[in-house]
């Protein structure tokens, strides 16, 4: 008679904890995944949206581009939208300026204010800007608008994050 003869209370201790291990781990492996599955995601190729404004059709009047993009927090994705002001300077270099006023964060308009005709005009509290985006003394705001950086994408415009000057 063998002297590792296995007990009758000795089988259903392995048993049960290795049963019990294996449903543990079948309740705990999705709740990990679930957990960091944001963290192992790769991040976008780029980080430049694109738009369907042709970069030949962009002329010297400041246009008004929306665009929509998709928002990754954590586990929630949704979709976004955006707009630019877009215009080529006397240079013939595109500028891409952001619509929020500094100084409440309004959004502004290009020559809707008949009084300050080719501004950038913020209705909630009279804030103007001039065409390159410097703020007029003397309104609320008290910096410039911020300036997305961009890109040509087969034609297109595609933009990236709007900084501060
Ligand atoms: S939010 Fe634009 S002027 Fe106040």
């Amino acid at each position: 008679m063998s002297k590792n003869r296995v007990s009758r209370r000795q089988f259903l201790n392995y048993t049960l904890t290795g049963v019990g291990g294996f449903m543990a781990a079948g309740m705990l492996m999705p709740m990990v995944r679930f957990a960091v599955d944001p963290v192992l995601q790769a991040k976008g190729e780029s980080d430049f949206i694109p738009t369907k404004q042709k970069i030949d059709e962009i002329t010297t009047e400041p246009t008004r581009v929306d665009y929509t993009f998709e928002q990754v927090d954590a586990w929630y994705t949704s979709e976004e939208s955006g707009t630019a002001w877009v215009y080529k300077d006397d240079k013939g270099e595109i500028v891409a300026l952001s619509p929020v006023c500094k100084h409440l964060g309004c959004v502004v308009n290009w020559d809707s204010d008949k009084s300050n005709p080719d501004h950038f005009y913020c209705p909630c509290h009279g804030g103007l800007y001039k065409k390159d985006g410097m703020n007029v003394p003397g309104t609320p705001p008290i910096a410039p608008l911020d300036v997305f950086s961009f890109k040509e994408v087969d034609g297109f415009l595609y933009l990236g994050k709007a900084e501060p000057r």
